[in-house]
């Protein structure tokens, strides 16, 4: 099974795809997490994209293709979260799966409005330490702001401050609203509502993804 997942910043793509991913036994490829490892890390392209993402600005196309590509290499069967988000890798991501003779089943959009996201995201926090993603209101750590699994407090990400979040969400409708149309006139968008709980959006998905649980011997 091969996906694409869509949606605004907050929307739940990471929240889904990992349960997705679970579930059918394929490999979440994230590229905002692999950029915050890089940050994290402080390697090369981490000292390169922390300013920009900070910003809540595009990480330059030839740097999000290249990275992709090599993922794309390793893998057979894939949730993408967080990628393409631009015409331009809409189609450099065309040619990749041309030529390693692949395609992508559905492209997944979690369709959540602006308010809501704006309320989500100021109630995120993650664990530093082993990335688990958390919310104030909808999905609280047991123990006061420590993490379940390793006890790390939670934070709150460089770029969920609410001025930055709104300029993820106006990027979005520049940039990423444009490659939803490009799938659309492919066939390839399925829509579920992102406002519901975490659980009922998962049933949504999971009802829809089964049809592609075959196809992820080819
Ligand atoms: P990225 O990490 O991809 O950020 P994003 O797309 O803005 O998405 P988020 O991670 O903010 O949200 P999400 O939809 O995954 O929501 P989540 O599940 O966490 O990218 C970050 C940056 O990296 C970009 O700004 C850019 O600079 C750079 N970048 C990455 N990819 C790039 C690319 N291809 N090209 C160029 N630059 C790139 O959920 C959010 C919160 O809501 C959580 O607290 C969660 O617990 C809660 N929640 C989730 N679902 C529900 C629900 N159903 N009900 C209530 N609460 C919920």
């Amino acid at each position: 099974m091969r996906l694409l997942f869509f949606g605004p910043p907050g929307a739940g793509k990471g929240t889904q795809a990992k349960i997705v991913a679970k579930e059918f036994n394929v490999e979440h490829i994230s590229t905002g997490d692999i950029l915050r490892e890089a940050v994290n890390k402080g390697t090369d392209l981490g000292e390169k994209v922390k300013s920009i993402m900070e910003r809540g600005e595009l990480v330059p196309d030839e740097i999000m293709n290249e990275l992709v590509k090599q993922k794309l290499e390793e893998v057979n069967s894939f949730i993408l979260d967080g990628y393409p988000r631009t015409l331009e890798q809409a189609k450099f991501l065309d040619a990749v799966l041309k030529q390693i003779k692949k395609e992508i089943d559905a492209a997944v959009l979690i369709d959540v409005p602006e308010d809501e996201i704006v309320k989500r995201i100021s109630n995120r926090r993650v664990c530093p330490n082993c990335g688990k993603v958390y919310n104030l209101i909808t999905l609280k750590p047991k123990n006061d702001e420590k993490c379940d699994n390793c006890g790390t407090k939670i934070v709150q990400r460089d770029d969920d401050k609410e001025n930055v979040v709104r300029e993820r969400y106006r990027i979005y409708r520049k940039n990423t609203e444009p490659v939803i149309e490009y799938y659309r006139k492919n066939n390839k968008i399925v829509t579920v509502n992102g406002v519901q709980d975490v659980e009922e959006v998962t049933k949504e998905l999971f009802n829809m993804l089964r049809r592609f649980r075959n196809n992820d011997n080819n």
